[in-house]
């Protein structure tokens, strides 16, 4: 078959781990010739593209970001674009497209795969973990260790100093990474976008520590946590080329809030893009071994218009109708497990 394949959206951990088991598979199995498309679907517009073989993705599985580039731009978003993206398919012979994205690009996939211009099987990526129906998304363990190793470190500044440590992770709809790296990390309190917060609360939690002899204490944001309606003022963020909006900052609210309200010494990090960057942890790349070599796999069994995904131990196929426009919030149970160590 004339297989293509392509990385939408932010980069994440692990993308060039799934090209290269989809590639694998699909050259040594089936005999397929693989065509990578160059930043999304913008290389296809373009008809931009480069064959894929073993040799190119040599050394490729513990390395970051994604050799084929990637964009949010999609054909959605100028009048020629599903014409344009028809004829680099037709002329190429292409049969079925594999997209690893997030929920926005696996929501494009699926209206792209209507369009019938190309079959499609999607691949859940982000750091974020919020795609729909499946277990976990890859890059969303590498990002929480990242993030957990950060908390550890400002730990021990934060007791040095008797300062309050906000942290900002990334997240932008929902609060996994925000959950698990507080966990892990140990976080006195953690905010996400699932449950606006109260800032006269966190001052007051914060106080209560005081009283107990603890002068140190971090504070785990996602970058979408917002406080309850009325509270406080926050700066609505400002969107890029492609709508979508420009997050990051929360923590400083935060921060100078609690300095304000308290009179304790607080400092901010954002950890922003670097647990987007650099290499995948074992347990991203052994997921993604998996799902690259499920994609091509479903391609090979015409199991179109489906994502495979991650069910307790097994991938599965879920179908991409189902993805998408749709959000995995993080678990009540997590939560409420996080929430026994707050304060
Ligand atoms: O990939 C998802 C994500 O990491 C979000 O958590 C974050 O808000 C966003 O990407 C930032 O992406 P960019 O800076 O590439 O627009």
């Amino acid at each position: 078959m004339n297989v293509g394949v392509l990385t939408s959206g932010g980069d994440c951990p692990g993308l060039n781990a799934v090209i290269r088991a989809v590639v694998r598979k699909a050259k040594k199995v089936y005999g397929d010739e693989v065509f990578g498309f160059h930043d999304s679907w913008k290389g296809v517009m373009a008809g931009d593209y480069e064959m894929l073989d073993i040799a190119r993705l040599r050394g490729t599985l513990p390395r970051g970001g994604t050799i084929l580039g990637t964009s949010r731009e999609t054909p959605f978003m100028t009048d020629d674009g599903l014409d344009r993206c028809r004829a680099t398919i037709d002329n190429l012979g292409i049969e079925a497209m594999v997209v690893i994205g997030g929920e926005g690009s696996l929501s494009c996939a699926h209206a792209i795969h209507q369009t019938g211009i190309v079959p499609v099987v999607g691949v859940p990526k982000t750091i974020d973990n919020d795609v729909a129906l499946t277990d976990q998304t890859f890059g969303f363990d590498t990002a929480v260790s990242i993030a957990t190793e950060a908390i550890d470190r400002l730990h021990t500044t934060a007791e040095s100093h008797d300062r309050v440590m906000v942290v900002e992770v990334m997240g932008r709809h929902v609060g996994h990474i925000a959950t698990w790296a507080g966990l892990a990390g140990g976080a006195t309190l953690t905010l996400i976008p699932e449950e606006p917060f109260d800032i006269e609360a966190v001052s007051d939690a914060l106080r209560r520590r005081h009283e107990q002899g603890k002068y140190a204490s971090i504070i785990v944001v996602a970058e979408g946590a917002r406080p309850i309606e009325g509270t406080i003022e926050i700066v609505e963020p400002t969107v890029d080329a492609y709508g979508h909006k420009k997050l990051g900052g929360i923590a400083n609210v935060v921060a100078s809030e609690i300095e304000h309200r308290t009179g304790y010494s607080t400092r901010v990090t954002v950890l922003g893009h670097v647990q987007r960057g650099g290499t995948p942890t074992p347990f991203d790349r052994v997921l993604c071994s998996r799902y690259g070599i499920a994609a091509i796999e479903a391609v090979h069994d015409g199991a179109f218009d489906m994502m495979v995904s991650l069910k307790g131990q097994s991938i599965v196929r879920v179908p991409l109708a189902e993805v998408a426009g749709s959000l995995k919030y993080v678990h009540p149970q997590i939560w409420s497990t996080a929430k026994e160590f707050f304060a």
